[in-house]
């Protein structure tokens, strides 16, 4: 659904990505690295928010090099960053009618995908009123996957979903990954392996701006390279 081909990208003269080719199919992916392996740059390239020095991004078949951002985003790829970048004084329905609006295929929809956001994450419905910014952590990150989901995504990348969260949360939130997957394509990416592997079919272990290791879930898990690098044992 997604390919990069031999990008390259860097920040003034410093490489940070390096002649990386992934595929990302359908189901859900994770894309695990220590802080500053380039996870980041490489979804701002998918964004086109950081431009590729060599190497070409296609989506569905669509080659984005030359799409704007929302372009991008109206192909059906949804980002939930890092920093969550949620409204903070805005109502939470506000917050997530607003991700519902970007997207024109999505706003004939906003009713029905509300309903289907509140299912996943019922604690939204309980505080529609309540402003985004004075919700918990774990709260405001469901908000702000539920946010990109209003988008209608095909695919749905999140960056570093679980930074910042207590770790009963974080489960609780891979949880739901793993249930979403039916409904839509994923994309993970994080620095400790071990919750987010029970939400991936499949994963790329990365260093420096490059994969060094790709391969199931069930491999991964049983790789002792990995265990001893990322599970954070
Ligand atoms: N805007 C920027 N300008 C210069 N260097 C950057 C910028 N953003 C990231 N970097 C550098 O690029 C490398 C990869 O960063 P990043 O993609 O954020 O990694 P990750 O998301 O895996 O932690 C790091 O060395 C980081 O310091
Ligand atoms: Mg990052």
């Amino acid at each position: 659904m997604l390919e990069l081909k031999n990008i390259s990208c860097s920040y003034g003269r410093m490489p940070v990505v390096r002649d990386l080719t992934l595929k990302i199919e359908e189901g859900s992916t994770g894309l695990f690295g220590p802080n500053g392996a380039g996870k980041t740059t490489i979804i701002n390239a998918i964004l086109g928010l950081v431009s590729l020095k060599t190497g070409s991004i296609s989506f569905r078949g669509i080659e984005l090099n030359k799409l704007k951002t929302h372009e991008r985003v109206h192909l059906g790829i949804s980002v939930v960053p890092q920093e969550r970048e949620l409204f903070p004084l805005m109502t939470v329905y506000e917050n997530l009618i607003v991700g519902g609006q970007n997207v024109p295929s999505a706003r004939e929809h906003v009713e029905k995908t509300l309903e289907e956001v509140c299912e996943i994450f019922p604690i939204l419905k309980e505080r529609f009123e309540q402003k985004a910014g004075t919700m918990s952590g774990g709260q405001q990150r469901q908000l702000a996957v539920g946010r990109a989901l209003m988008a209608k995504p095909k695919l749905l990348i999140l960056d570093e979903p679980s930074l910042g969260l207590q770790p009963s949360i974080v489960h609780d939130l891979f949880t739901i990954l793993k249930d979403m997957k039916k409904d839509v394509s994923i994309m993970v990416t994080e620095q400790n392996v071990r919750e987010s592997l029970r939400a991936v079919d499949t994963g790329h272990i990365m260093e420096n701006g490059e994969i060094i290791i790709t391969g199931t879930a069930d491999e991964l898990s049983n790789n002792p390279e990995v265990e001893k690098a990322y599970m954070g044992l």
